[in-house]
């Protein structure tokens, strides 16, 4: 049994949880995950899976994503990273619904499949009743060799490496990493992006594994805000456009190995219900980059303010409007605005581990939760 000790704290590479080590991997999974496939000086980014079936993609009518748990979050990204780069339409959905509400699928459809293990039940059958309607699917896994990327017609692996706690991290940003490159390789052939606007994604492409790695660097003053509010019994998470998805994502994290309820959504509808629940027992995290929405999300920040609620603000590096109402800020550096859920992701990653470690949780096997779900 010491041996077996001793080989997984090996395997965690001095960490104390696998969490923390995959949350730190992330500058090293995003760059492999690019690697060899996107040549920013040459302005050319290249992937099998999409250069064979580039047709398919450019003559869609549409892209329907399926995906469940944290690879549903990168869907609902990719959702506004394609449709703004590649005006191509696109809808997001819960491989769980898609597959049992007899959907309208034709063979001018391509379907994205993501999932980090390639063993999600409900993603598998989607995927196979997609295919049976003569749809073109195509896979984004992690998992090599997995169900999922054997099943769909073609795909691109995210290079995460192996991840291991229940809660997905990597396997999140990663994803976004690959749906980002396909987005801009289809909007380069579409002519939707000029070839200035192409340059200036892949070289800020190129920036975001040191930005991660700066975003770490708040991981002690993340700490300390973890500790202010790891009693709370509520949380809610605002964001908007790119962050909207981020702020799901912040909530479901901490849903998932502290046991804390939490809640996220578009800042905007705040107004329609959750603001009933601010009182100054509730801390919300906000996602504010300067150029999203920046004046709305300020709004909302003062409406919580108003009615008492803690403020815990992801903003960009130098900001000042919102240091002076929020109780805490985070910031990441500045990048592009389709860019930041690279990084706003980061600190909430580390706000529900901090919660999670210092609530004594089960960070790496949270409760009733399992990496892949095999069964339906
Ligand atoms: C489980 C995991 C989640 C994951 C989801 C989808 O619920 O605990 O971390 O996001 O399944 O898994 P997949 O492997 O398809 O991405």
């Amino acid at each position: 049994q010491e041996l077996q000790l001793n080989l997984e704290q090996i395997e965690k590479g001095g960490y104390d949880h696998f969490m923390l080590k995959e949350i730190y991997e992330q500058p090293r999974a995003i760059l492999d995950t690019f690697r060899g496939r996107m040549l920013s000086n040459e302005g050319i980014i290249r992937m099998a899976g999409v250069d064979d079936n580039i047709e398919k993609f450019l003559n869609a009518n549409r892209i329907l994503i399926v995906a469940c748990g944290t690879s549903w979050h990168a869907g609902l990204v990719a959702e506004y990273v394609f449709e703004n780069l590649t005006r191509i339409p696109v809808e997001v959905e819960y491989a769980s619904e898609f597959r049992y509400r007899n959907p309208v699928i034709t063979e001018n459809d391509v379907v994205i499949a993501i999932s980090q293990s390639g063993e999600t039940a409900d993603t598998l059958a989607a995927i196979k009743l997609a295919k049976s309607k003569g749809a073109f699917v195509f896979g984004v896994c992690n998992v090599v060799g997995s169900s999922i990327s054997r099943e769909t017609d073609a795909g691109a692996y995210t290079h995460a490496g192996p991840e291991i706690g229940v809660a997905s991290t990597k396997a999140f940003t990663t994803q976004i990493t690959v749906l980002t490159l396909i987005a801009l390789k289809l909007a380069q052939k579409k002519g939707t992006v000029s070839t200035s606007e192409f340059h200036t994604y892949l070289s800020e492409m190129d920036a975001i594994p040191a930005k991660v790695e700066k975003t770490l660097k708040s991981d002690n003053h993340v700490k300390t805000i973890s500790n202010i509010y790891k009693d709370a019994t509520n949380f809610l998470y605002l964001g908007r456009g790119y962050n909207f998805p981020v702020a799901l994502e912040g909530a479901l994290k901490l849903k998932e190995i502290s046991y804390i309820h939490a809640e996220g959504y578009p800042a905007a509808e705040m107004k329609h219900g959750p603001i009933a629940l601010i009182d100054e027992q509730m801390p919300v995290v906000v996602i504010a980059t300067r150029k999203g929405h920046y004046d709305k999300v300020v709004s909302n920040i003062q409406e919580i303010k108003s009615r008492k609620g803690k403020i815990i603000a992801v903003v960009m590096q130098g900001d000042k409007t919102i240091k002076k109402i929020a109780d805490y800020v985070i910031e990441i550096p500045e990048t592009l605005e389709l860019l930041t859920p690279l990084l706003t992701t980061i600190p909430l990653q580390l706000l529900s581990y901090y919660i999670a470690v210092m609530r004594d949780c089960n960070v790496d096997q949270p409760r009733n939760l399992a990496k892949s779900v095999t069964v339906e």
